[in-house]
């Protein structure tokens, strides 16, 4: 019978994908967010913008992450919207094929974000890129003049060969190649200096690494804790999700338990290499021990509202990766410093209003 019902559910579930897939006839305006639900774009093709981040371009957002539907062969994709709840597919940026030559048949793309440097006035894409097994772990880089793209290929590299204790045996190749590079995140500060955050050390370490003046490599000469640094050392966080608020550096990071929900991690810090203080878990409430069944992605700022934010994670469904939710919450800080973040069924831009 528990069979009977499991393999119901799975076909309702495919059916619904399919249908939201399929749709294409542009769906109605939308003026709030669901968490959870599925969310379509305008039209009306489920958003496949997984692990993914946003940035705001001339009164436009652009939202970037993996494109799920192809399974091991992940792509790039780019959305834009002007309210942040209508989203105009604006097309595949950035696909396998356009790897380098060496990697492109066994290589595939998670956790894609843009960033846009306004000295050169191209946007950066970078990405984490993998292979079966997990231990290619590297940082793949592309650019473009244009939000939309195409981005161009220029590098795949371990950004940072740093002399740890080593595992043994390491099938990272971490000693030979450098930190593996994984779950990741940019962030551009007031200043301009762009940073990668990266899961590295198989995951154990955070490293924050200053990119040079094109975004596109770390700052030369590497210098620890000068323009780069260890964070979090041995504590296994990824999934980072940085931002400042009132000229302090916050990450919002979770646990390392695959595509299983944890705890997330509020921390804080003066300097952006650190010493990061972690404040704890900033949910509150059901599902807060498993961030709502979601792993973050990403913290938006809110325009015009200093201390409004959001948190973007993804609700993974590992059986059926395309059809992982998007959980978006919004928070705003205390009086000391402080966060929380609540479960709501539905909500929308009115709330940091109140
Ligand atoms: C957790 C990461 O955050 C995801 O991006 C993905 O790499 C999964 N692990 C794979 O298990």
């Amino acid at each position: 019978m528990k069979r009977m019902i499991y393999i119901v559910t799975v076909i309702a579930c495919c059916y619904s994908i399919a249908v939201a897939q399929d749709e294409g006839s542009g769906g109605a305006e939308l003026d709030k967010f669901k968490p959870g639900e599925v969310w379509l774009d305008t039209s009306g093709r489920a958003i496949q913008a997984h692990g993914g981040g946003i940035i705001l371009r001339d009164d436009v957002y652009y939202w970037y992450g993996e494109d799920r539907t192809s399974r091991q062969k992940t792509t790039v994709s780019c959305y834009s919207s002007k309210d942040l709840y209508n989203w105009k597919f604006e097309g595949t940026v950035f696909k396998q094929e356009d790897l380098a030559s060496d990697i492109r048949t066994n290589t595939f793309i998670e956790r894609p974000k843009v960033i846009y440097n306004a000295k050169t006035g191209k946007y950066v894409l970078w990405m984490h890129l993998e292979q079966g097994g997990y231990h290619f772990a590297r940082a793949g880089v592309a650019i473009s003049d244009k939000p939309m793209g195409p981005f161009e290929f220029v590098s795949h590299t371990r950004p940072v060969k740093y002399e740890f204790d080593f595992p043994n045996p390491d099938p990272d190749r971490q000693k030979e190649l450098g930190g593996t590079f994984r779950d990741m995140n940019l962030f551009v500060d007031d200043d301009g200096k762009a940073y990668a955050i990266y899961a590295s050390e198989h995951n154990a370490t955070l490293y924050i690494v200053r990119l040079n003046e094109e975004y596109t490599a770390p700052e030369q000469p590497l210098a620890e804790n000068k323009t780069w640094a260890r964070a979090f050392v041995g504590k296994y966080r990824e999934a980072p999700a940085p931002f400042k608020y009132k000229d302090k550096y916050y990450l919002i990071s979770s646990g390392c338990t695959g595509w299983t929900p944890n705890a997330a991690d509020f921390a804080v810090a003066e300097n952006i290499f650190g010493p990061w203080q972690s404040k704890g878990n900033p949910c509150a409430g059901d599902d807060s021990e498993q961030t709502f069944r979601s792993q973050s992605t990403c913290v938006l700022s809110v325009p015009g509202k200093p201390d409004s934010f959001i948190y973007m994670g993804d609700r993974w469904n590992p059986r059926q990766l395309p059809d992982s939710r998007y959980i978006w919450l919004p928070f705003k800080f205390d009086d000391n410093g402080g966060i929380e973040i609540k479960w709501l069924d539905e909500w929308d831009l009115n709330y940091f209003s109140k």
